[in-house]
Order: structure tokens, then sequence, then C-alpha cells
């Protein structure tokens, strides 16, 4: 297991137990996202845990978008994180929704198998997110889209590429990638996605030096 892994399987059950940073942002991109929604679709979610919210806990967002889709494959390269979504899915009777523990760059799925992906909280969360964005543009049906929220700490805090090898020497964060909302933009376009829908929401997570802006792209493979 690499340490990134470790590093989610050590914070899994502190994690499901955080509120939300920003309810009413949160709301919104999963009404944003639900607007994508058909009852015949299958869906993909890519690192899937969330922080706590209500009574749904980790695995939270696969469950609440479980009514609007007909199957929901969620995946975390963290065992102790599907543990506790699996757990909350059984709880909640939820049974469209199916938690492994698998990474996104082990996945192997046929080319066109999904309608919508969605990938949140994770891409700069990856050693290859290049790889991965070319990936997610295979699996998805024409017309399909992915779903992306992003820190793109290269927009505020370019700072912290000089820190992030230290913090993760000390075993203090996983692995940690900087870029700029717009290098993000360019990935998906040069894999091929338009962009559909683009929001930055206007509320930061912490302020001052540590502004952490996300940005949140659906993101659309041609018909
Ligand atoms: C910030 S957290 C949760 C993101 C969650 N989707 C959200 O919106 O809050 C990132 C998650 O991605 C998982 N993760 C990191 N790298 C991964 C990879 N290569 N494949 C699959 N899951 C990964 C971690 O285990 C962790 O649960």
């Amino acid at each position: 297991m690499n340490y990134s892994a470790k590093f989610w399987n050590k914070i899994a059950e502190g994690y499901s137990r955080q509120p939300i940073a920003d309810e009413a942002a949160y709301q919104k991109k999963l009404q944003v996202t639900q607007e994508y929604f058909k009852p015949e679709m299958e869906v993909l979610e890519f690192g899937c845990p969330k922080g706590y919210r209500f009574a749904y806990g980790t695995g939270g967002t696969a469950i609440i978008h479980a009514p609007y889709v007909k199957h929901l494959r969620a995946i975390d390269f963290s065992s102790e994180m599907i543990k506790i979504a699996k757990a909350k899915a059984e709880a909640k009777n939820i049974n469209n929704v199916t938690f492994e523990r698998l990474t996104i760059e082990e996945l192997t799925v046929a080319d066109e198998s999904f309608d919508v992906v969605l990938g949140l909280g994770i891409l700069h969360l990856l050693e290859n997110k290049k790889e991965v964005i070319a990936k997610v543009y295979k699996m998805l049906k024409p017309g399909g889209v992915f779903i992306t929220s992003t820190a793109c700490l290269g927009d505020t805090m370019k700072w912290f590429k000089v820190i992030a090898p230290i913090g993760r020497f000390l075993r203090l964060i996983p692995l940690v990638k900087v870029f700029t909302s717009k290098e993000l933009e360019n990935i998906l376009s040069d894999a091929g996605f338009t962009i559909d829908y683009h929001w930055q929401p206007n509320q930061s997570t912490r302020k001052g030096v540590f502004t952490l802006k996300g940005v949140f792209i659906v993101a659309k493979k041609a018909n």
C-alpha cells in the first residue's frame, strides 16, 4: 500500500465525521450534477468518500445521487473509507451503489461504459491527472460528462508547491499537486472535452494565506 493510501486509511474515521466546509456550495454542486442525471444512467465516482452531511457521512455524495440513476459504481483506494461508506449505504437501504476499494489507475472498464463520471476533490491528489483525465474521456459514452470539483492551489497558494514535499516527508499530508484552474481546463480541452459548466464558488474554505479556491467543472465528451 502506498503512503497516500495509508494516509487516507488513517484519517478515514475522523474524515467521515468532518463537517462540510461550505454547505451551500455543496448543495449547488449536487443540484447541478443531478441536472445531468437520467434514471437509466450508469455513473462512476472515484475518490468517493465525503465528509459528514446530516445522516449520510462518508460515501454520502454517492448515496445522495443514487436515487436519480440506474447504478453508481463508487471506488476509493482507502479500504477504511470504503468500509464506512458500505455500512452507511446498508443502513440507508441503498442498493444501486457498489463501493469498491480500487484506485482510478487500477480500474479497467470497456470504453464508453459510463454516462457520467464524478471526480470530486481528487484530481489535485493524483500523480498523473493528465492520464486519468484521458482515461475518463475513453470510459465515457459519447455525450457523457465528467464532473469535477478540484482544489486549484496554483490560483491562490502557489507557495504550497515548496512546502508540500516537506509536509509529505513528515507524513503530515498526502500527495498534493499544485496547478491553476486554467491549467486544469487546458488539460480537459486537450483530452477532447468541452467545458459545459464552470463555477468557482466565492467562498474559500479558509481565508488569508490559506485561501483555498476550488473550481467546479462539467466537461462534456462530444456526441
Ligand atoms: C479529499 S478526499 C474525498 C473527496 C470526496 N469526493 C469529496 O468530495 O470530499 C479524497 C479521496 O480520494 C481517495 N483517493 C486518493 N487518490 C486516489 C486514487 N488514485 N484512486 C482512488 N481514490 C483515491 C482518498 O482515499 C480519499 O478518500
